[in-house]
């Protein structure tokens, strides 16, 4: 093979980096290809995407389409016009996103319209709740993806029965534990619980971003109430997502996390810091998608305050409960009562995912372009 293919990798927001690090990693080491990183600029704060840069040993984006904030519709069609110019001035031979962000589906089509294939990581997940935006991005992408990388039995399944060709699919399993594999050394070794004066598994994790929950008045305010709770049992550090600290401060609640005497409030951590946090903890109450992924690859008990998850696999083989704002706090008595739960790691999800990815990416790329 003497052509070198031109591989756009899609990074926006912050759950998109630990996904494209394994794989841009694994890809600059073969001749065959060229991967470039396109950072949409979804998130752009230093602690939102700088951070994750650096800690994941990513070199600057190639290309930044610099979209920033907006509602839906803005920041969707704000990636494609900007992400249809880098195509047509230098046409890469393949795009590959991952996750569900806004980004992921806006590059995912603006390719597509150009005959571009496109390669999904993370294809198939699906909670069957279409009031997520994550939702809608995840089936249009898998609705026109060339190639669908998936994580889990239950995600090729899904694909199947949206009628997606089996020959598309390839489960290669989970990348983000390749991350964690990674940097495993540093995270164990940062000791961050004693920079904020707490115990190993004496201390519960916490975030919270989704729309459902922060953007309701009466919603965050149940969430506080919770938390105060919860703290008057094992202390918590909550690191607060730029969305929840907007409605915090407008729904003027943001006093009562901040004067709780159990309650550690931070800015978003690194991702080292971060998973070293989380390995170290007794508890993680989440409403994220990928903690419930790590929490079940680590052992660590995770209530999810959602009623629905696309990643099942994490309750029927992890550590992930979903539980409501109305009981997680008798599920965290439970834990404290009787110690930890048992569980099991998913198949593939063993740090190897980013090699079977540059295997079927290549297989793909032959087959398309030599015949
Ligand atoms: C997005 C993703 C979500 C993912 C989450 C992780 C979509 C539809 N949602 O949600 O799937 O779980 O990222 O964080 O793509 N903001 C900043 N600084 C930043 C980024 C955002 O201040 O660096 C502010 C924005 O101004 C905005 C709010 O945070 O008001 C929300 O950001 P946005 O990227 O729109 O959505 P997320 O809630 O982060």
């Amino acid at each position: 093979m003497s052509k070198k293919y031109i591989i756009h990798l899609v990074a926006a927001a912050r759950p998109n980096f630990m996904k494209i690090a394994p794989l841009y990693h694994a890809l600059v080491k073969e001749p065959w290809c060229l991967p470039l990183i396109i950072h949409t600029g979804q998130h752009y704060d230093a602690n939102m995407s700088d951070a994750f840069f650096r800690d994941l040993n990513l070199p600057d984006p190639d290309i930044h389409l610099g979209v920033g904030s907006g509602t839906h519709a803005m920041q969707t069609a704000g990636v494609m016009i900007e992400y249809e110019k880098v195509c047509l001035e230098k046409r890469p031979d393949m795009l590959i996103v991952v996750g569900d962000v806004n980004s992921t589906m806006a590059c995912a089509i603006t390719a597509k319209k150009l005959c571009i294939p496109v390669s999904h990581l993370e294809a198939g997940l699906r909670s069957r709740d279409r009031t997520m935006p994550e939702e809608i991005n995840r089936i249009v992408t898998d609705s026109i993806s060339d190639l669908l990388l998936t994580p889990s039995p239950d995600a090729d399944e899904n694909l199947i029965n949206e009628g997606i060709s089996k020959s598309s699919i390839i489960r290669v399993g989970n990348i983000m534990i390749d991350s964690y594999e990674m940097l495993r050394e540093k995270i164990v070794s940062r000791g961050i619980t004693k920079e904020f004066g707490l115990s190993d598994k004496e201390f519960s994790v916490v975030t919270f971003h989704r729309p459902v929950n922060v953007d309701d008045a009466d919603s965050l305010s149940s969430i506080v109430d919770v938390l105060q709770k919860i703290s008057r049992r094992i202390k918590i550090v909550f690191p607060v997502h730029p969305r929840t600290r907007q409605r915090l401060i407008e729904f003027d609640l943001l006093g009562r996390l901040q004067f709780a005497d159990g309650i550690i409030l931070t800015e978003p951590l690194g991702y080292i810091d971060f998973m070293s946090l989380v390995v170290n903890s007794k508890i993680v109450i989440t409403d994220s998608g990928g903690i419930q992924e790590e929490t079940t690859y680590l052992g660590i008990p995770c209530f999810t305050i959602r009623e629905t998850t696309e990643r099942p696999v994490t309750i029927t083989q992890g550590t992930n409960k979903l539980v409501s704002i109305d009981n997680v706090l008798e599920h965290v008595d439970s834990i404290l009562n009787q110690g930890d739960i048992h569980s099991e790691r998913p198949d593939l999800w063993d740090g190897f995912t980013a090699g079977r990815v540059v295997v079927a990416l290549r297989d793909y790329l032959n087959n398309t372009f030599n015949n």
